[in-house]
């Protein structure tokens, strides 16, 4: 299953948005604080999400909301819902149930959408007891997102059973995607062992330790990676993960990574998921800097409608760009020098404009103080300054 498209109409803080076409594979969301972004996945995740969900809500001051979405299956009859102030509810009564369809994969009664909202973090879980049968009754509450507290049982309970000659090859195979994900992004970490105690023990540069003694960073990853597996062995017990056909939905994909990290993460997670489609919301140029050209959904506000800017000053993608051209021309910041920079450059160019050697001598070598010793604004106001000195004639 693919989404193809998406209109938003009155939902949280958006008025209008439509998106006319997602990318098969990955799509990154960016825009200001506030514009939308996690309305957009809040959306998207509404419509494969039980109805008795509260947490979406219409746009304050409108009747009703809609969210119209159009998957490879419903391309004919799009899918809309209506959200109202209370219960949401099916807008047009198809002559079969589409709803149905996004709710449940056609082979399972199972949603195909995986959610990860903002919260990656786990701490430390004594397991006295494993649960015979992981929870699959939230699987229908996707707008909640993937609970982070289950992977621990699931990867103890999978990793025991993976050496019963009963336990089939998907299960073994999906124990051993999940052991590779400490080293997607450093190789220096590995899984080491799962020990007695019934802890998950890693190989680290400094040591073996538990797992819940990794970094922000790391766990972030396992939390995305393991969440993927687990959900797909839980809902669809027949599907490699690695064949997995379905959405996955990522709120602010850098958070706690690093910028190489943040660099990485997006090919590291299409790499090891081929056949899904990811939609994720970012504020991170390295995220986009890795992307192609209709990977990148940049949102703007216009008359007080959201739209999709076009980006056609990048026909190739972004994989050339310099970070400070993905932050002013994809992702809209105006200026990225500071307030002072951009007002003692100004001092120092009306200095030179009165032919003022002395102030202008003095405003270069606060400049010189502060800016990178091998800037070309601090080339340029050099060569400006021996021309005032008179050093070229
Ligand atoms: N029911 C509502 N009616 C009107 N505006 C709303 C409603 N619910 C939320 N908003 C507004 O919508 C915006 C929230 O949008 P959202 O959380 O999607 O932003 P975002 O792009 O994810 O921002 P960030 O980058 O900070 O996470 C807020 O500005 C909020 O004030
Ligand atoms: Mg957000």
């Amino acid at each position: 299953m693919k989404i193809e498209s998406l209109k938003i109409e009155n939902v949280g803080g958006i008025s209008s948005l439509s998106i006319e076409k997602f990318d098969p594979k990955l799509n990154i969301i960016c825009g200001e604080n506030g514009i939308g972004k996690t309305n957009i996945l809040d959306s998207i995740a509404h419509c494969f999400s039980q109805l008795s969900n509260f947490i979406l809500k219409r746009k304050s001051n409108c009747v009703n909301g809609y969210i119209t979405i159009v998957c490879d299956f419903n391309r004919i009859e799009p899918y809309t819902c209506l959200i109202e102030s209370f219960e949401p509810r099916d807008y047009n009564q198809n002559p079969y149930d589409f709803r149905s369809k996004l709710l449940a994969n056609f082979d399972s009664n199972y949603s195909n959408l995986i959610y990860f909202k903002t919260e990656r973090l786990f701490s430390h879980k004594w397991i006295s007891s494993l649960e015979i049968y992981d929870e699959v009754e939230n699987h229908l509450k996707n707008l909640d997102g993937v609970s982070i507290q289950l992977a621990k049982d699931w990867f103890i309970k999978n990793e025991l059973l993976s050496s019963q000659p009963y336990t089939n090859d998907n299960d073994k195979n999906s124990i051993e995607l999940a052991k590779k994900a400490f080293g997607i992004l450093n190789k220096s970490y590995s899984f080491s062992a799962l020990k007695q105690d019934m802890e998950i023990y890693i190989n680290t540069p400094t040591g073996i330790i538990p797992y819940e003694y990794l970094s922000s960073g790391f766990k972030t990853c396992i939390t995305i990676v393991w969440g993927i597996i687990r959900e797909v062995q839980v809902r669809f017990p027949d599907i490699f993960v690695k064949d997995f056909n379905g959405v996955v939905l990522i709120d602010e994909i850098e958070l706690h990574l690093h910028p190489e990290w943040q660099g990485k993460i997006c090919n590291a997670l299409t790499t090891l998921f081929p056949n899904i489609q990811f939609i994720i919301s970012t504020h991170s140029p390295h995220v986009i800097q890795t992307a192609e050209a209709n990977e990148v959904i940049a949102l703007s506000r216009k008359n007080g409608h959201l739209e999709k800017r076009t980006l056609d000053i990048a026909p190739y993608g972004f994989k050339g760009w310099t970070v400070e051209e993905i932050l002013t021309d994809v992702m809209g910041m105006r200026d990225t020098r500071t307030e002072w920079f951009r007002s003692k450059q100004k001092e120092f160019d009306n200095a030179l404009d009165a032919n003022d050697v002395l102030n202008a001598n003095k405003i270069f070598n606060e400049l010189r103080l502060k800016l990178h010793p091998s800037s070309t604004d601090l080339a340029l106001s050099r060569f400006q300054l021996d021309m005032l000195n008179g050093r070229y004639k």
